[in-house]
Parts: C-alpha cells; sequence; structure tokens
C-alpha cells in the first residue's frame, strides 16, 4: 500500500516540533482503522525530562479523540540513517497498535517499512498481567 501520504503529513508534523534544546525535530503520523491520520512532533522542555516524543503525541492525541485499530504509523526526521522510535515510544505503540506497520522516512525520499515487532521483540503487555 503507498505510504507517501502518511510520510507526507508526519512531515508536515514534524514542521510544528519544539525543539529548541536538541534541533533534533521529528514528525510521525498513525492511521486509524478509519483511514484518518493523527499527527504529532516532539515537543521538548527545559526540564528535558518532560519532553514528549512525536510518537507519543500522535498516539495520544488519536486515542484521546477516540481512534482506535491503528494499522500504520510513519516517523520523519532529518536523518541519513532512518530514525527508529526510541524504547519508550516502543511500549506505547506496542500497547495502542500492536504489532503495527512502521514506515521510517528521512526529507530526501529514504523510507523503509517493517512491523513493530522487529523492533520490539518479547514487549512486556497486558497478557502478562
Ligand atoms: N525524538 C522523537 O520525537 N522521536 C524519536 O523517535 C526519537 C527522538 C525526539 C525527542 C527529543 O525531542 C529529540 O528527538 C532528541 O532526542
Amino acid at each position: 500500500m503507498n505510504t507517501d501520504f502518511l510520510i507526507d503529513a508526519a512531515t508536515r508534523a514534524r514542521e510544528h516540533a519544539h525543539a529548541p534544546f536538541s534541533k533534533f525535530r521529528v514528525g510521525a503520523a498513525v492511521e486509524d482503522a478509519a483511514g484518518q491520520i493523527h499527527t504529532g512532533c516532539n515537543v521538548e522542555n527545559a526540564t528535558y525530562g518532560l519532553t514528549v516524543c512525536a510518537e507519543r503525541i500522535a498516539v495520544f492525541k488519536a486515542i484521546s479523540e477516540g481512534a482506535r485499530g491503528f494499522r500504520r504509523v510513519a516517523i520523519v526526521a532529518d536523518t541519513d540513517t532512518l530514525t527508529p522510535p526510541c524504547g519508550a515510544c516502543r511500549q506505547i505503540l506496542w500497547e495502542f497498535c500492536g504489532d503495527v506497520e512502521i514506515v521510517l522516512a528521512n526529507l530526501r525520499g529514504k523510507s523503509e517499512t517493517l512491523r513493530l515487532g522487529t523492533l520490539f521483540p518479547r514487549a512486556f503487555d497486558a497478557s502478562f498481567l
């Protein structure tokens, strides 16, 4: 399936990144079961530790708007080696998206699609509780 529109949405969201400390701007876009796109960008904080990544913002925005059944997630950053989600985001993505397709992309047309289970094997989740 074509991923261009999802990458475009994440690229546009990246423009809103609040990253005055790291200058590292990230955009994310999540496609839900209805085909709606929910986006996020990283939002940093002067205390650093309160920074929230683009992926978590996109997922939390989507959840808070009632969206469910996520099919694909695009993550865009300006790096030659495609930027993968951090550990915290992998856990959150697993919780709400399961073994979803993850599309990593940069600003120069490079992209790669893989499954979250590949990036995050043997995850802890509610099935253990
Ligand atoms: N960041 C993301 O938003 N997503 C990632 O996948 C990697 C890291 C942000 C967090 C912080 O604002 C900046 O990038 C540098 O770590």
